[in-house]
């Protein structure tokens, strides 16, 4: 049986649901991949607990001040990483610093944060490629709704040539709720916000940066791009207003916002805006906090999948799916 060490950095709420689930699984790695897999490091900001033993659930309530960065990670002999930090597209965040230190040393790596793919992504891909390190990133593509798995797996061979998604829960929740109830865009966002489904400051959703980050990560790594963040056109959702939905409405088409690559003369495009669809239409069907992805291929047509898992859960269990696909690879 082989041992694999594994390290968590970034330990709010999809870093513990990610430990938590990991440690539940422990038997099944053992059984399907003769794979003994320890949780060796967790950390947070300041603080973090390593164990070369592997760490117990009750360990991870009990988190020392100190025990953080990329040199306590390295310190702890872990051989796989797990980034769940803060996500910030334009410096890369804290998790760059994880990232590089990880790939640079060969060891395979798992990303759930967007920022450091999306400013730093061809840097991050090279570090892997010199290492031979494996970097996957399901988390930061989508979580639960499968995006590069389906390009890399399901869709293997073919050639892209179109994608649409519906990437991000918080803006697809507001325009249902502005299109069924007729309230405008002030009113849902408070109403979102009351009940925990948008953040205090949602810009990052409602302006469609989120969705751009996505598409972009999806663009670069499973597509094989090399866009940044100003080769995209990204509009949002902030400045739709009643008068606008009712007048789709009346011709029977629901907004989404959406991002959109399409290939033409050997380049590859990415936009993010409000698209409308005929009720007919899956995408405008696409309820509530929901997902969807839509890809289209020479070869195999359209193909759509759309997600609907509950976070952090559904974040933590895309990480392990990537885990998953690591202790196959070096098992085999
Ligand atoms: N929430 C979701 O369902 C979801 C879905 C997909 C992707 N994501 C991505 O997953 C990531 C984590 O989300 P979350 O909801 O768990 O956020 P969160 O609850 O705010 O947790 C972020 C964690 O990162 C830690 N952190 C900050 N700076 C750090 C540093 N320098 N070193 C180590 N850790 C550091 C924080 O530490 P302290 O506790 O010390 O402040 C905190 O534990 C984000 O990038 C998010 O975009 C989230």
């Amino acid at each position: 049986m082989k041992t694999f060490r594994i390290a968590i950095a970034g330990f709010g709420g999809v870093g513990r649901a990610t430990a938590s689930l990991l440690l539940s699984r422990r038997a099944r790695y053992c059984e399907i991949y003769d794979a003994d897999v320890r949780l060796v490091a967790v950390c947070g900001s300041r603080s973090g607990v390593k164990s070369a033993y592997g760490l117990e659930k009750e360990q991870l309530s009990t988190l020392e001040d100190g025990l953080s960065g990329p040199a306590f990670i390295e310190e702890s002999g872990a051989d796989i990483l797990i980034e769940a930090g803060p996500s910030d597209f334009r410096t890369g965040g804290p998790g760059l610093a994880y990232l590089r230190s990880s790939l640079s040393a060969g060891h395979d790596t798992i990303v759930i944060s967007k920022g450091a793919l999306v400013h730093r992504g061809r840097e991050l891909r090279a570090l892997a490629k010199g290492s031979g390190a494996i970097l996957k990133l399901s988390g930061a593509a989508a979580a639960a709704l499968p995006t590069i798995d389906l390009v890399e797996h399901n869709l293997k061979g073919c050639e892209v040539l179109e994608v649409e998604g519906i990437l991000n829960a918080t803006t697809n929740y507001l325009l249902e709720a502005m299109t069924t109830r007729g309230i405008g865009f002030e009113h849902a966002l408070r109403e979102a916000q009351l009940g925990g489904f948008a953040e205090a400051d949602p810009r990052n959703d409602t302006e469609g940066w989120d969705t751009a980050c996505k598409l972009l990560i999806l663009a670069n790594f499973g597509l094989g791009a090399d866009l940044t963040m100003n080769d995209l056109t990204v509009e949002g959702i902030q400045s739709v207003s009643a008068e606008r939905i009712e007048a789709w409405r009346g011709q029977g088409l629901v907004p989404k916002l959406v991002g959109r690559i399409s290939r033409g003369n050997g380049a590859i495009r990415a936009e993010v805006g409000i698209r409308t669809y005929p009720l007919a239409d899956p995408f405008a069907n696409v309820r509530g906090r929901d997902k969807a992805i839509r890809i289209v291929t020479e070869a195999m047509g359209k193909t759509l999948a759309i997600g609907s898992g509950m976070e952090p859960l559904a974040t933590a269990a895309a990480a392990l799916k990537d885990l998953e696909h690591i202790l196959a690879a070096r098992m085999a």
